[in-house]
């Protein structure tokens, strides 16, 4: 198997004192697809920031394809949905542009895309499902619709991971169900490794191989099937 992310001993805190994280090991393979799920305030945010370089370990190491993270050097085949990732909502720019945008970004070019670059931007828009709407503006679409462009963007750049963070707050039921299908089909197509945050994992459970909840610390990672019943009760949201 070959290591995608590896944190090895990893604690860290914003503040002096103030742990967030403690003590975390987690390694996933290339390729993997893994649910990552824990109460608000739980420091998943701030694992994913660990993951991709953008914090650094107060203690412990965190390493993306063998490299330290902070020093990764093919940062932009990173992708990122922060939480709540959003254009201003009144931005003109259409899916299209929008996808380009993130092509631009991993290709590091200035000026207008090549042939070949506008064919990977078809491609990703036709892969997560909006070529009837390519060409609207971003703004006139669907939270659920503008979430798939956002990951089109990161497609676009062709990215060996792929890391969410609660793309589908404002999803209705459907729509999760759909996003964690699609990101399914992508990791299984692309064999991209992918780490998603979901707070309704009840939609990602059926395709993920893997489940890791955060508290403070890495308190389950395992399989759906090994969750902790509370986990499963709407009764205890996350206990
Ligand atoms: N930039 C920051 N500066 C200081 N403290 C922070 C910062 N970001 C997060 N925290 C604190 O770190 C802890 C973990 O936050 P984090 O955002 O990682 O949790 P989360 O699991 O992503 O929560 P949510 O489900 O609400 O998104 C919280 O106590 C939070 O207040
Ligand atoms: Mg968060």
């Amino acid at each position: 198997m070959q290591v995608a992310i590896d944190l090895a001993g990893v604690s860290f805190g914003y503040r002096p004192g103030q742990p967030v994280l403690e003590r975390v090991d987690l390694r996933v393979g290339r390729g993997e697809f893994v649910a990552v799920a824990g109460p608000n305030g739980g420091g998943k945010t701030t694992l994913l920031r660990l993951v991709l370089g953008l914090e650094r370990p107060t203690r412990g190491q965190a390493r993306l394809f063998g490299e330290p993270a902070h020093a990764f050097s093919r940062r932009r085949t990173l992708g990122y949905l922060a939480q709540r990732a959003q254009l201003a909502t009144d931005a003109p720019a259409t899916v299209r542009e929008v996808v380009a945008s993130g092509r631009l970004a991993a290709s590091g070019l200035l000026g207008p895309l090549r042939r070949r670059d506008r064919a990977i931007v078809s491609e990703s828009i036709v892969r997560v499902g909006l070529e009837r709407v390519a060409d609207r503006p971003l703004r006139t679409l669907s939270g659920g619709q503008q979430q798939r462009a956002f990951i089109a963007r990161a497609l676009a750049g062709e990215p060996s991971l792929l890391v969410l963070d609660e793309p589908t707050t404002g999803v209705d039921a459907e729509g999760q169900e759909a996003l964690a299908a699609l990101l399914d089909r992508l990791h299984r197509e692309l064999e991209v490794t992918v780490l998603y945050v979901s707070h309704e994992f009840g939609a990602v459970e059926r395709y993920v191989e893997r489940v890791v909840l955060v508290r403070g610390a890495i308190v389950f990672d395992g399989p759906p099937a090994a969750l902790p019943d509370v986990w499963h009760d709407p009764s205890h949201p996350h206990a």
